[in-house]
């Protein structure tokens, strides 16, 4: 039986090392672990102070999973390179199409608006603003989509600045005050936090995200809240509505690309999905998380938490969310 093990991991499609001792000494590799040129010293030393769960090498990523028994350690790696290298080429492919589309979009946009304001007749009229309404749609889905790609790129980098909070909320505010007051939604903000130190340009991103999907989901007379505080080593961002809500069975989902709740609900206010992955993103990016609470009917409350002393490894920002 111990020979048919020892055959089975040699030959497993994952590499399999186990340390032992100190200072920690190889006492077992299997082939593919060698096969892939891992048993080289600063990969070893690199693998030992591991402190995620990937590492790269020569060019190739790893997922690795620990074992520690008895004074042994064992690693187990997974190579992840076709699939990175699947996603990255996903992301490069959304993101030049996206850039494509963003001219030509525009293009058509102008150009029916500049139809659209000599036209007097109102059959043509109809059809230019449905050309209208589309375009803009279009232009959204192609903004969310180049704002992705960017945080995802090296310009996804956080820009560290120290950040005056209650002129960014007001900033927020008057550029989404005309939809607010289209929908009869009034915006309200409590400010008890002076400075943040964070991005201002994405953390602006993530609050119009924010405040417009609490104004969109908003029914006619009601309120958005913005507070923003401080709890314990943390910024919060509070966005509170009087909306519709969101069921609960869909909370964990919202996050996600592309995710909507109910399309039939959400049929009459246009929208990609894309807007609270973006804010997820940004979060992240931060050191930060977002968290929500939302009953059907009365409102939803997002709470954006940035920490007030980032540490050194979100310098670099995150690859993957
Ligand atoms: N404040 C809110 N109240 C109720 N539902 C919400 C609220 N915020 C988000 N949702 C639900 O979560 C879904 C995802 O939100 P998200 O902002 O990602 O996309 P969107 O608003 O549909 O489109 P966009 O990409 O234009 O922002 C929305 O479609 C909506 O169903
Ligand atoms: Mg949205």
């Amino acid at each position: 039986m111990e020979r048919f093990l020892k055959k089975l991991t040699d030959n497993a499609p994952y590499g399999v090392v186990i340390f032992s001792g100190e200072p920690p000494k190889v006492v077992y590799h299997n082939k593919t672990f060698e096969g892939w040129g891992l048993l080289e010293k600063p990969f070893l030393e690199k693998l030992l102070a591991l402190e995620t769960d990937e590492v790269e090498f020569k060019g190739r990523t790893f997922r690795v999973y620990t074992f520690e028994e008895d004074g042994k350690r064992a690693f187990v790696l997974e190579d992840y390179t076709p699939l990175k290298t699947y996603q990255r080429a996903k992301k490069d492919f959304v993101a030049n199409v996206s850039h494509e589309l963003k001219t030509p979009i525009s293009v058509i946009g102008s150009a029916a608006e500049t139809l659209y304001m000599e036209e007097t007749d109102p059959f043509k009229r109809r059809f230019l603003e449905k050309i209208l309404k589309r375009t803009k749609e279009m232009e959204a889905l192609v903004e969310d989509l180049l704002i992705l790609a960017a945080l995802e790129s090296k310009e996804g980098k956080v820009l560290w600045e120290e950040v005056a909070v209650k002129p960014l909320v007001e900033e927020v505010f008057s550029n989404l005050s005309e939809f607010a007051e289209k929908k009869g939604v009034s915006l309200l903000a409590e400010v008890g936090l002076e400075r943040c130190l964070c991005d201002r340009h994405k953390v602006g991103i993530l609050l119009k995200n924010l405040v417009e999907n609490a104004i969109k989901y908003n029914r006619e007379g009601g309120e958005v809240r913005v507070r923003v505080y401080r709890e314990g080593d943390f910024a919060v961002f509070e966005v509170a509505d009087t909306g519709i809500g969101i069921p609960k069975k869909h909370l964990p989902l919202i996050f996600e690309r592309f995710y909507r709740v109910d399309k039939s609900r959400s049929r009459e206010v246009r929208g990609t999905g894309l807007g609270l992955s973006i804010v997820k993103h940004i979060a992240l990016i931060h050191g930060g998380r977002v968290e929500v609470e939302s009953e059907e009917g009365k409102g939803s409350t997002f709470r954006v938490y940035l920490p007030l002393r980032p540490s050194a490894q979100n310098e670099e920002g995150v690859k993957e969310v």
